[in-house]
C-alpha cells in the first residue's frame, strides 16, 4: 500500500515539474513580418574580400567568372537568397571617392588603401562592377557614402550618377558613356560609417549636423525618390548617441539607424579555430550581448518614434578573432561550429526584434571575419555560418511567431548564459519554421515546445552540429560540417519534444496538412 502511495506521489511529482527547457509559441499573434533584409551581407575593400574572393578580373581564364565576378561565389550567395549587400566599407568607405573607380579600367585612379594595409587599390572593382554584380545576385545594393574625406557634393552626385533618369545631367551622360544606360535605382544609402571612430572621431552633435546636410542634399527636398537614408548609430553601449540622432534629426530626413556589434574580446582575441572553453564562453557572452544592445537602443528609439518608422539596422555583426595567416589577407579567419552558434543565436535575436530590426549585414561575405565563403585560388568552401544562413532563410519575409523561452543555463565556472535560443515564423503557405540553437558545448538539451494551437501534423528538420566546437571545413575536407536530416523532434498532440545535441543548430518545418 505504502509502495503504491509512493508511486502515485512520484507520478504526480513528475507531471507537475515544469520542463527545464520550455518554449511557448504564439501563432495567433503573428502580425509582424521578418524583413528578408535581416539576412544581408557586407563586403569591404579589405584583404581578400573583393579581390580574389569576389572579383578575379575580366581576363581570368582559370576561375570561371561573369564580368570578373566568380561564378562559384555568385551561385553560393544566390542559394542564400542574399537580399542585400553593403559596400564599399566599413572604414574604407570613409576614404573612398567613387569617381576614381568609373570609366575604362586603364584610366581609373589607383589609390592607397589607407584603412587596411596601405596597399595599392587599382579601383578595377568600382560602382559599375558592384551594382552589376548585385543584379546578378538579385540583391539590393546598400552603398556607404564617404562622410569623412568626402563632400556633400560627391554624395549628391553619386546618387544622381546611379539613380537619375538619362539626360538629366552630365553625370547620367557619363553613366551612359561608361556603358550603363538605365539607372540602377539604389534605395539604401549609409551616411558615414563608425563616425565616432575611423569615420572621423566625431562628437555626436557634430555628426548630426553633418548628417543633416548630407541627408537633405542627397535627394530632392521631399525625398520623392524614396531613398532609404541610414544614419550612424553606436558601436558600443553609448545610448546617448542614439538619443541625440533620434531627437535632433528631423523625422523626414532619416529612415534607418545603424549599430555595429562584434562578438570579440579586444583584450584577448583568440585563434579562430584553436580555442579553449574560456575563450568559447567569452565569445558566447559577447554574442548574447546583441540582445541587450538591440533592446536598449530600441527603448531609446521608441521614445522618439513609437510608430517604429525608423528601422534599426545592424550593418556589421559577427565573430572577430586573431587573423589566420594561412588565409593571406587582412582579417582572414577560419569559421567553426562556434561561429554557427553566434549566427544561430544572433539571427534568432534579430527575428525576435523584427518590429524594429529591419536590416542586418554579416561581416564579411568572403575571406574576412565571419565569412560565409572562403576561397583559395579556384577553390571555394562554404563555412558553418553559410549553412546556418541557408537553413534560416526560411524566415525571410515570413511572419514572426512570438516565442517565450526558458532554458537551462550554460554554466562555465561561476558564469552562466541562456543555453537555448529560439525563433519561429509562419510563411505564405502556412508552414511553421522553428530555429533553435543550443550553445552549451557540454550538455544536450531536451526542449519542450508548446505549439499553442498550431495543429501540426508533420514535422521535419535539419541539424548542423559536429563532435567538437572547433570543427570546421577546409579546402582539403570541405564537407566536415554540413547540415543533416534531423529526426529527433517528436509530436505529441500540441507539444513538440526536440532533443538537441550539444552545440547544435536545428531548423524544423511543421505543417498542418
Ligand atoms: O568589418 C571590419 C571593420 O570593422 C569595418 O571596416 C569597420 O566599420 C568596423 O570597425
Amino acid at each position: 500500500m505504502r509502495k503504491i502511495f509512493l508511486i502515485l506521489v512520484m507520478g504526480l511529482f513528475t507531471t507537475v515539474i515544469p520542463a527545464q527547457n520550455r518554449v511557448v509559441l504564439h501563432p495567433d499573434s503573428a502580425t509582424i513580418k521578418i524583413s528578408r533584409h535581416i539576412y544581408g551581407h557586407f563586403a569591404e575593400h579589405l584583404g581578400r574580400v573583393i579581390y580574389d574572393g569576389i572579383y578575379v578580373g575580366d581576363n581570368n581564364a582559370k576561375i570561371p567568372n561573369t564580368g570578373g565576378v566568380r561564378n562559384d561565389v555568385i551561385e553560393a550567395l544566390k542559394k542564400l537568397n542574399i537580399p542585400n549587400l553593403r559596400w564599399p566599407g566599413g572604414c574604407f568607405a570613409d576614404t573612398y571617392h567613387w569617381k576614381d573607380a568609373i570609366g575604362p579600367k586603364s584610366e581609373r585612379k589607383a589609390i592607397e588603401n589607407l584603412s587596411w594595409g596601405n596597399y595599392r587599390e587599382d579601383n578595377s572593382f568600382g560602382p559599375h562592377e558592384f551594382l552589376n554584380m548585385c543584379e546578378l545576385l538579385g540583391a539590393e545594393p546598400y552603398l556607404a557614402v564617404n562622410m569623412n574625406s568626402g563632400t556633400v557634393r560627391e554624395a549628391v552626385e553619386w546618387v544622381q550618377y546611379v539613380n537619375h533618369a538619362n539626360g538629366t545631367s552630365y553625370l547620367t551622360d557619363l553613366r551612359e558613356k561608361y556603358g550603363r544606360e538605365k539607372p540602377w535605382r539604389v534605395t539604401y544609402w549609409g551616411i558615414g560609417n563608425e563616425s565616432w571612430d575611423c569615420g572621423g572621431h566625431m562628437s555626436v552633435d557634430y555628426y548630426v549636423n553633418l548628417y543633416k546636410r548630407f541627408a537633405t542634399a542627397m535627394t530632392n527636398y521631399f525625398n520623392s525618390e524614396n531613398l532609404f537614408r541610414i544614419a550612424v548609430g553606436p558601436g558600443f553601449p553609448d545610448y546617448n548617441w542614439t538619443e541625440t540622432v533620434m531627437r535632433d534629426v528631423p523625422a523626414r530626413r532619416i529612415e534607418g539607424l545603424s549599430i555595429h556589434h562584434y562578438a570579440v574580446n579586444w583584450q584577448h582575441r583568440s585563434s579562430s579555430y584553436e580555442f579553449n572553453d574560456d575563450e568559447y564562453f567569452m565569445i558566447m557572452e559577447k554574442a548574447w550581448f546583441m540582445e541587450e544592445f538591440i533592446r536598449k537602443n530600441s527603448e531609446v528609439m521608441n521614445n522618439y518614434d513609437p510608430e517604429k518608422r525608423v528601422a534599426l539596422i545592424v550593418d556589421e555583426w559577427g565573430g572577430w578573432y586573431d587573423p589566420d595567416p594561412r588565409g593571406n589577407g587582412a582579417l582572414y579567419q577560419q569559421n567553426t561550429i562556434r561561429d554557427a552558434m553566434i549566427a544561430g543565436i544572433t539571427l534568432n535575436i534579430f527575428n525576435n526584434h523584427a518590429d524594429r530590426v529591419r536590416m542586418a549585414n554579416l561581416a564579411q561575405t568572403v575571406n574576412a571575419l565571419q565569412s560565409v565563403i572562403l576561397t583559395k585560388d579556384e577553390k571555394m568552401i562554404l563555412t558553418p555560418t553559410y549553412h546556418v544562413m541557408e537553413m534560416y532563410k526560411v524566415h525571410q519575409d515570413a511572419m514572426l511567431v512570438p516565442v517565450r523561452c526558458t532554458s537551462e543555463d550554460f554554466v562555465h565556472g561561476n558564469k552562466k548564459l541562456q543555453s537555448v535560443s529560439v525563433s519561429a515564423s509562419l510563411d505564405d503557405s502556412e508552414k511553421m519554421h522553428i530555429s533553435l540553437t543550443n550553445i552549451d558545448n557540454d550538455k544536450p538539451k531536451k526542449v519542450e515546445i508548446d505549439l499553442n494551437g498550431f495543429n501540426a501534423k508533420n514535422v521535419s528538420g535539419r541539424i548542423l552540429t559536429s563532435g567538437k566546437v572547433q570543427d570546421h571545413n577546409t579546402f582539403e575536407y570541405p564537407g566536415k560540417v554540413v547540415p543533416e536530416k534531423f529526426d529527433d523532434a517528436v509530436l505529441s498532440g500540441n507539444i513538440l519534444i526536440v532533443n538537441m545535441p550539444q552545440n547544435s543548430v536545428i531548423v524544423l518545418e511543421l505543417s498542418e496538412l
